[in-house]
């Protein structure tokens, strides 16, 4: 049986697609999906070879220089409804060959609501090559006004943090979950999450990192897919798969929640010890 069309009989349709299963609503602007779509977008440009990222200081470990990513190989131009901002994300996404191309993607994507209210795009930080990455949850007023991740008052401390372990910008990478400041500061939606997703996706894949370190229960949601509270996931290594190899990650407390209960920062220091020791064991590989 054809569904009642929203205009028709807006109570029926809502029934109908209940009844076929469709439990939660994804978007929060609803989209008419029975009027007729507007010509397809141009193709996206095919990806170029994957470059070089940006000029930096010398690598941290050994093999120090990632495997260069291709954009996916054999990927059909893609063709993507203006209206599906997460499929816009993933194909943008999916063609940057390396660092630069993904910031430029990233910069002229508008499919994010949070873009309109932010000031800048905040993409990353530190040194590309050193292949230990710091992902944390999304950019505050400082972070928002300079376009770079972890410069406010947590980042001061993310640098002690860092330095705990003799790393610092010219040895690590850092970027974000979400390259735009929620308002006040609140958490990301998990729309908003979903448009980011794709892009944090694909530079994880570029800087083809030997250790990931997820600062805090937002980025461990949204990178490993676990809800289950930082303070149970914290400390254990997890692994994600980085273009076809398991990579260490290691969960552990955001510096702005250590701001705020610093009586827990001998908890981040335990497992800072533990990403330093995975540090020297890949360098000694
Ligand atoms: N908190 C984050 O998670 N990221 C930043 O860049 C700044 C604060």
């Amino acid at each position: 049986m054809a569904a009642p069309t929203p205009l028709e009989d807006p109570l029926s349709a809502l029934a109908w697609l209940v009844e076929a299963g469709a439990d939660e609503a994804i978007g929060e602007v609803p989209v008419d999906r029975f009027v007729a779509r507007p010509a397809a977008a141009p193709a996206v440009a095919q990806p170029r070879p994957a470059a070089a990222a940006t000029t930096v200081a010398p690598a941290a470990l050994k093999p120090a220089a990632p495997r260069p990513v291709a954009a996916r190989p054999g990927a059909p131009a893609p063709t993507v409804d203006p209206s599906d901002n997460i499929g816009t994300a993933q194909a943008l996404a999916r063609a940057a060959g390396s660092l630069p191309e993904l910031k430029a993607a990233l910069e002229g994507f508008d499919g994010c609501a949070l873009k309109q209210r932010a000031t800048t795009t905040v993409f990353a930080d530190g040194n590309p090559l050193s292949r230990i990455l710091f992902i944390g949850e999304a950019p505050g007023r400082d972070e928002d006004a300079r376009g770079l991740p972890f410069v406010g008052r947590a980042g001061k401390l993310l640098d002690k943090m860092m330095a705990a372990i003799k790393l610092d910008r010219s040895s690590a990478y850092i970027t974000n979950v979400i390259n735009w400041r929620p308002p006040d500061n609140r958490e990301p939606s998990p729309e908003e999450a979903a448009m980011c997703l794709p892009f944090l996706r694909r530079h994880i894949e570029l800087v083809n990192p030997v250790v990931i370190i997820l600062l805090g229960a937002v980025a461990v949601r949204h990178v490993m897919g676990r809800s289950d509270g930082i303070m149970k996931t914290r400390g254990r290594w997890l692994e994600y798969n980085v273009n076809g190899d398991m990579v260490a990650v290691m969960p552990t407390l955001h510096p702005a929640y250590l701001l705020r209960q610093p009586a827990h920062k001998k908890l981040a220091w335990r497992d800072l010890q533990a990403v330093a020791q995975k540090i020297e064991s890949v360098r000694k590989a």
